[in-house]
Order: C-alpha cells, then sequence, then structure tokens
C-alpha cells in the first residue's frame, strides 16, 4: 500500500521519539512492502521560532494532504514560566485537533506483562488491566468562549461548553467500540455541579437505548479517579469529556508503568492524528533518555485503524512484548530487577522495536 504520512516532532522529546517511530514505519515498510512518503511540518515552539505561529498554514495544508499524521510533543517552559504571553506552543496542537476536527480521543491503557513490576501500584491490583478510554478531544472548556482576563487582569474566565451533537458523536464511538468488547461503558461526569455534565449524561443515556446489550454505567470524575487505581480491572470502556479525560489518562498511565507507554489516536470522520499521551519532557530532551514506546505504540494504531493492517500492527505489539520480555527498558520503566546493562536509550529502544518487527 502506498501511503502519505506527515510527521510533526514538535518541541522536546518530541522529534527523537518520533524518529524512532519512523524507523519502526520503515521497517514496516522494507518487510511487509509498503510504501511510506514522509514529508514533515512544524508545531509548537518549533513553529514559533520559525514562524511566529504555533500552527502554520502550511503545515494545515500538509496535514489536509496526508493519510495520516505522526505528532510528538509540544510545550516550552520559557511560556510556562511567563503566564502572560498570548502566543504558546499548545496552541498548535489545539489548533490542529479543532481544525481537522479530530473530536475522538482514543487511549488504550494496556499493561504488557513484562512491566507488572514498573509500577507504583501493586501487580494485583493492576493485573489484567485493558481500559479503553474515549476523550472527547475538541469541546468542552479547553475551546468553550469567552476565555479571558477581566478587571486589569485579577479575574479570569473559561467557559465549559458542550452541544448534544458533540456528547453523541463520541458517544456512538464508544459504545460502537464496547459492543465488540466487554459491553460495557463507563461514563464520566459531574452532574452532581455542572450542567454540561447533565446534558452529558442525558445524550449518553439516549444513545445507550441504541445498545441494548451494552450496560452503561454513570461514574462521578472524582470518583472515578479513586477507583480506577482501585480497581482498574472493573473497567472497560471509558468515556469522558476533554478535560476529565486529559487528566484520567495521566493517572491511568501509572497503572502501564509510564506516561511513556501511552499511545493515543485522534480521530475525526475525515482525518487521524497519532500521538503519545505525554508532554516534550523539557528536563530529558536531548539526553537520549525518553520512553519512545508510546510513539511507536501510536505508530501501531496508525497501522491497525488507519491503514486497516493488522498483521503488522500486531508485529509491533509483538517486537515490544519481546524486547520487554527480554529484559531491555529505557530508565522510567524499569524496576529493581531490571539488570543495569538492560537499561537503554531511546535510540537503542526504537532499534530493537524496529530489528524485530
Ligand atoms: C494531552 C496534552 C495536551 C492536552 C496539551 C499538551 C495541550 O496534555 O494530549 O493530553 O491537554 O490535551
Ligand atoms: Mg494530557
Amino acid at each position: 500500500m502506498h501511503k502519505k504520512i506527515l510527521v510533526l516532532p514538535g518541541d522536546g522529546i518530541g522529534p527523537e521519539v518520533v524518529r524512532e517511530g519512523v524507523k519502526v514505519l520503515k521497517r514496516i515498510a522494507d518487510k511487509f512492502k509498503h510504501e511510506f512518503i514522509f514529508d514533515e511540518g512544524l508545531i509548537g515552539h518549533a513553529a514559533i521560532e520559525a514562524t511566529g505561529n504555533p500552527l502554520p498554514d502550511e503545515t494545515l495544508e500538509k496535514a489536509e494532504k496526508s493519510n495520516a499524521i505522526l505528532f510528538g510533543a509540544v510545550g516550552h517552559p520559557k511560556y510556562d514560566n511567563d503566564p502572560t504571553t498570548k502566543v504558546r506552543p499548545e496552541q498548535g496542537l489545539l489548533k490542529i485537533r479543532k481544525e481537522l476536527e479530530l473530536f475522538a480521543n482514543i487511549r488504550p491503557i494496556k499493561l504488557f506483562d513484562a512491566l507488572l513490576d514498573a509500577s507504583t501500584i501493586k501487580r494485583d491490583v493492576i493485573k489484567g488491566t485493558d481500559i479503553i478510554f474515549f476523550r472527547e478531544l475538541t469541546g468542552g472548556i479547553y475551546f468553550g468562549q469567552p476565555r479571558e482576563r477581566r478587571e486589569n487582569g485579577n479575574v479570569a474566565v473559561d467557559t465549559m461548553i458542550y452541544s448534544k451533537d458533540e456528547v453523541r458523536r463520541i458517544s456512538k464511538m464508544a459504545f460502537e467500540t464496547a459492543k465488540k468488547r466487554k459491553k460495557k461503558v463507563t461514563s464520566v461526569d459531574k452532574s452532581n455541579v455542572l450542567e454540561c455534565s447533565r446534558l452529558w449524561k442525558e445524550v449518553v443515556n439516549e444513545v445507550a437505548m441504541d445498545y441494548p446489550d451494552v450496560e452503561v454505567e454513570h461514574m462521578f470524575v472524582d470518583a472515578m479517579s479513586m477507583k480506577l487505581i482501585q480497581c482498574p480491572n472493573n473497567y472497560d470502556v471509558i468515556l469522558t469529556e476533554n478535560m476529565f479525560g486529559d487528566i484520567l489518562t495521566d493517572e491511568a498511565s501509572q497503572i502501564a508503568g509510564s506516561m511513556g507507554m501511552l499511545a493515543s489516536a485522534s480521530l475525526g470522520t475525515k482525518y487521524a492524528l497519532y500521538e503519545p499521551i505525554h508532554g516534550s519532557a523539557p528536563k530529558l530532551t536531548g539526553l537520549n533518555k525518553a520512553n519512545p514506546l508510546a510513539t511507536i505504540l501510536s505508530v501501531q494504531m496508525m497501522l491497525d485503524i488507519t491503514f486497516d493492517m493488522k498483521e503488522e500492527a500486531k508485529a509491533i505489539e509483538n517486537s515490544i512484548n519481546k524486547v520487554l520480555e527480554e529484559g531491555y527498558r529505557t530508565y522510567d520503566i524499569k524496576d529493581e530487577k531490571t539488570e543495569e546493562a538492560k537499561v537503554i536509550g531511546t535510540k537503542e529502544m526504537g532499534e530493537l522495536v524496529a530489528r524485530i518487527v
């Protein structure tokens, strides 16, 4: 097959982890006789430095012409230390999600057996965890207007807003997936407090009526954050709005051992962007220490979901499994049993996985 892939390395560790993702894609192309054509675009701080804009039009045009996008990370400490800056790297990512209408962010929490001891949570609690988050990605408080400072900067406003249509389309996706899995959707809200959450719950219940075989459960977000690490095995498909999903998936990454293990797919009806859930990790930048597996697993999702290359996707998963079973670890997923000689860097991890795909 012939596919155009736009690579958006971004900032911090983004370029380092994306390089390993591309390495694996090239290996897949070789082995399975595909042609992947790579193009690269600017986003985030890198784009601000070059053009003044965190998402230049050129990047968006390239994205619209691609079959899939591989994204690294955005963010830079310079902006975090100056809250008054109007232009920020994160706006690049938010804008591309919005412009391409990537409303569904799918984040699987899958635990590799070899990493049972990498988590700070007891192994008996996390063993067997297999959750898939459906995070709404283009609505809610991330995008609602107005968002501004008032009264000489002494008051700040953000707006949480959802339409029934926005809730319906992500809910349908979650129920479709649940139908093929354990037939249960856990919908997260804060309907004891928020109007948006009451609307969310109402629509989820409406959608549920079309899926009589799927059980629906509603959880308040505060309780969910507790239950998630108390008994992760009770959950299969978790459906949530934008900000709750952002927070809960960082929490859930600890079940899988590290943020460096969590991949995601951001999907709309026309475009697809694949992104590790972690950020730009400025402290690790350039040290060959970042875990590239979240990006490689995002590549795996790209092959599986957008390109429908099931065998190729499986080959990547098997390869990761093998490398981990052999004891290799980046520093974020090592435990006390890891041999010192098997603690490897970003490049080495990418090479090992690519070699045996
Ligand atoms: C994520 C990130 C982003 C988000 C940031 C970088 C804007 O945390 O993808 O989870 O909040 O969505
Ligand atoms: Mg996040």
